[in-house]
């Protein structure tokens, strides 16, 4: 089994480039699901998820061609109205070709999604806003079909800005016949990079600061798409400089994708500086203690909360993080603690008392995130850190033992 050996107590100092962003390259692949004409599609980040979307799209009937970060997807079989298990049981984001292969095909089975284990991650928004299209759903015990001979623009209030909810319907309703408001939807960058994608597809879509509204056309065709930096790869480079009281650049950034970021790492003491695609953060102290919940864009990124806590778990004095959007994301804290750090959990509320030294110790990544905060722990900790599980890690950042060691990490992969 590979691990990752991290040998702390180097400062970070160099620059690094971010990749395209997972969290928009996933929905984009299942975009292509709408057209039988090729998308071509750049930046796309060579992830875990990002094979396993491929996959899926695959195993629908599209074909795929990959050089580097180029993507091109083309009409391969006829598509198919049924996902396989095997791919959606491994991560979440499958779930979304439900919607498109709805649109495409009047019908879809696919299987109940997997993922990162944060909490319950229910599907009901899904469900109800493809429902209020005239879709009739059957829940079965492992799957979900749903069915429509013409999807119908309607008006959908979601109760929250659900991200995987409002893609989801957003893709459904470029083929629905009609007008369709879906009223509070999520505006995180990578929705908006979606929406941004499927106008180049043909798709007629308004934003308003509270709306999304989509009027449906017959069809959409080919189109080519850079899709946005990692805020949450950049983001994370950013905290492994500021606990380990270094220097880094993170390049190639959206740098207002990042502000909720910013503007807690300068209330805990940091220096930020952004250029126009740039950020450097410099750091020679101890972080400051601070107060955070976490939101949907633009509060502060629940994909961040596990990294931060990590920085703060080194902190001169008692921070206070809420974990707003998934119930059960501090799964990784155990390990933190294993590592030193003082951490006390009640309900979605995590009270951290800065340490002055985190040390060395063998942990599991549980999830994607949580293995990076462990990745940070381990570069500030004295001695030696191994980190199992690494496929989470690999799930969401490209080749981070690489990326650290260019920035003077002790960082390997073993086997
Ligand atoms: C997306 O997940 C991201 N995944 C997550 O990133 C990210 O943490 C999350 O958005 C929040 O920003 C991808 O984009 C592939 P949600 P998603 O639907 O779409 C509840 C990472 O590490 N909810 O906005 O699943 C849900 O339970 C991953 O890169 C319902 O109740 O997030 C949660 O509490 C992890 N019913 C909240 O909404 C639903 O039908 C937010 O979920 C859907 C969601």
């Amino acid at each position: 089994m590979e691990h990752l050996s991290i040998k702390g107590g180097r400062r970070l100092t160099g620059s690094i480039n971010v990749e395209g962003a997972k969290n928009a390259a996933l929905p984009a692949c299942v975009a292509t699901l709408l057209t039988d004409e090729p998308v071509i599609l750049h930046r796309i980040p060579q992830l875990r998820d990002v094979s396993t979307i491929l996959a899926t799209i695959t195993s629908l009937g599209k074909r795929v061609t990959r050089e580097g970060d180029r993507v091109e997807i083309t009409h391969g079989e006829t598509l198919k109205a049924e996902a396989e298990a095997r791919y959606v049981k491994q991560m979440r984001a499958s779930f979304l070709v439900l919607g498109p292969l709805l649109a495409r095909l009047g019908h879809a089975v696919v299987p109940l999604p997997g993922g990162c284990t944060i909490g319950p991650r229910p599907i009901d928004l899904h469900l109800q806003g493809l429902k209020r299209l005239g879709a009739t759903i059957e829940e079965r015990v492992d799957s979900v079909a749903v069915s429509a001979e013409q999807l119908r623009g309607a008006r959908i209030d979601l109760p929250y800005p659900s991200v995987g909810a409002t893609e989801q319907l957003v893709m459904a309703t470029t083929l629905a016949k009609g007008e369709t408001w879906i009223e509070n939807p999520a505006k995180e960058p990578e929705v908006a990079d979606l929406i941004d994608l499927l106008r180049k597809m043909g798709a007629q879509i308004e934003v308003t600061p509270t709306a999304i509204r989509v009027v449906g056309t017959e069809s959409i065709h080919g189109a080519e798409h850079t899709v946005i930096p990692d805020r949450l790869e950049a983001g994370t480079y950013l905290l492994a400089a500021a606990i380990t009281g270094g220097e880094v650049e993170v390049k190639g950034v959206v740098p207002k994708h990042l502000r909720p970021l910013l503007a807690v790492l300068k209330e805990a003491g940091m220096m930020c500086f952004e250029g126009n695609d740039t950020i450097v953060l410099a750091n020679t102290e101890r972080p400051h203690p601070v107060q955070v919940s976490t939101a949907p864009h633009p509060g502060f990124p629940t994909d961040l909360q596990p990294p931060l806590v990590a920085m703060l778990s080194l902190a001169r004095g008692k921070s206070v993080i809420e974990e707003m959007v998934f119930e059960r994301r501090f799964g990784y804290t155990p390990s933190l603690k294993r590592m030193g750090a003082h951490i006390v959990l009640t309900d979605r509320t995590a009270t951290i008392t800065g340490v002055s030294t985190l040390w060395g110790a063998e942990v599991d990544a549980p999830d994607i995130r949580a293995g990076a905060a462990l990745v940070l722990a381990g570069l500030a900790a004295q001695g030696f850190t191994r980190i199992s599980q690494l496929e989470q890690i690999d799930r969401g950042y490209a080749k981070i033992e690489v990326k650290l060691s260019l920035l003077g990490a002790q960082i390997e992969r073993e086997r």
